[in-house]
């Protein structure tokens, strides 16, 4: 192992220095080269979650980059600012501004059906749109709110554009999740309640529930999709100066805003993961490095969780597990 990966290495088990704008300060000095800067001209690519935040960050530097993006929110309103805002740091952003709610499952495949009639080669789609809520709540199919935003959705999603993503040159999807998936082993505990309806509900929890059921998805639909060529990574992007944490965890927040990476600093793994020439499947990245998808070394799914949450996840979609 060579200083710098030791080094690396030890900024992701201290979680706090690599979490943090400290972690892309000094990995930025050894990380892979940054694409090149006409790399996605003529390519669409679509970002749930664009309307602020990390998405609407990743949107900017993937607009940059060339792309069309599609950014995607449940509110003209917010798309409407969100692309104002990226416009003047990128004036030539080629923006198209999509209202879908990524947790209603009939939005989701409306969406799907106007973008294929639309969009016949699809580069990407980048799953960034969250949410943690303080209590259980439910999407318009009775589903808990967490998953079914940052799971069944985009599962759904996903699995609605296979064919427009296959048709793609190197086409590939981009699931957000978070460090605090790593407090969320998938186990036995989870039992038959998946969606928290029999024990008690607490919001980081569920949330870091679904962030890990995330990066199991990513390596199970990178299996799914290896034949069509498509991509699936999860990444996460340490700690950002967004609503999603200051609002979502404000005593946190507070405690550490001087170390807090900026939003761009959170989303460069995004960029970059969309737009790299050549990447594995189905990683957990950071900081433009696959990591270990559990904190202490011969940590895994427990097998039998792992097939009953995806059977279940799958069947929510309406989708075939296989
Ligand atoms: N910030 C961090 O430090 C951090 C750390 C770890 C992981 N993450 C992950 O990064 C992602 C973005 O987080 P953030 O901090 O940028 O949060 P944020 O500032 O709250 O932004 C979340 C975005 O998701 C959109 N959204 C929420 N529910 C949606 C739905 N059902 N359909 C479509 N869009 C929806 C929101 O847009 P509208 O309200 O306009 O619909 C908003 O633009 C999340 O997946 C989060 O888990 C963030």
């Amino acid at each position: 192992m060579t200083l710098t990966s030791l080094l690396d290495a030890a900024l992701d088990k201290t979680v706090l220095p690599g979490y943090s704008a400290i972690g892309p300060a000094i990995r930025r000095r050894w990380w892979p080269a940054d694409p090149a800067p006409q790399a996605l001209v003529g390519r669409h690519v679509v970002v749930t979650g664009g309307s602020g935040g990390l998405g609407r960050a990743g949107a900017s530097g993937i607009a940059a980059l060339g792309a069309t993006v599609h950014l995607v929110g449940r509110t003209a309103d917010r798309l409407a600012d969100s692309a104002a805002a990226i416009r003047r740091d990128v004036p030539d952003a080629i923006l198209l501004e999509e209202v879908c709610d990524v947790s209603d499952l009939d939005a989701v495949r409306a969406y799907a059906a106007d973008l294929r009639a639309r969009v016949p080669a699809l580069h990407a789609i980048v799953h960034d749109a969250g949410v943690m809520p303080p209590t259980r709540s439910a999407s318009a199919q009775g589903h808990e709110l967490a998953l079914a935003t940052h799971v069944i959705g985009p599962l759904l999603l996903t699995e609605e554009l296979r064919a427009n993503l296959a048709a793609a040159v190197s086409p590939r999807v981009v699931i957000v999740t978070s460090g605090g998936m790593y407090s969320a082993p998938l186990d036995a505990s989870i039992g038959d309640d998946v969606e928290y309806e029999q024990g008690p509900y607490e919001g980081i929890r569920a949330y870091a529930r679904t962030k890990r059921i995330q990066v199991t998805m990513a390596e199970l639909l990178a299996e799914r999709y290896a034949a069509d060529g498509i991509a699936v990574h999860s990444m996460h992007p340490g700690w950002a100066d967004t609503p999603g944490i200051t609002d979502a965890m404000p005593r946190f927040a507070k405690v550490v805003k001087p170390v807090l990476r900026t939003a761009e600093q959170g989303a460069d793994t995004i960029v970059w993961l969309t737009a790299a020439e050549a990447t594995s499947t189905g990683e957990f990245w950071c900081d433009r490095r696959p990591r270990s998808t559990y904190y202490l070394p011969g940590g895994s799914d427990d097998p039998v969780a792992r097939r009953a949450v995806w059977t279940y996840v799958c069947h929510a979609a309406g989708i075939g597990p296989a």
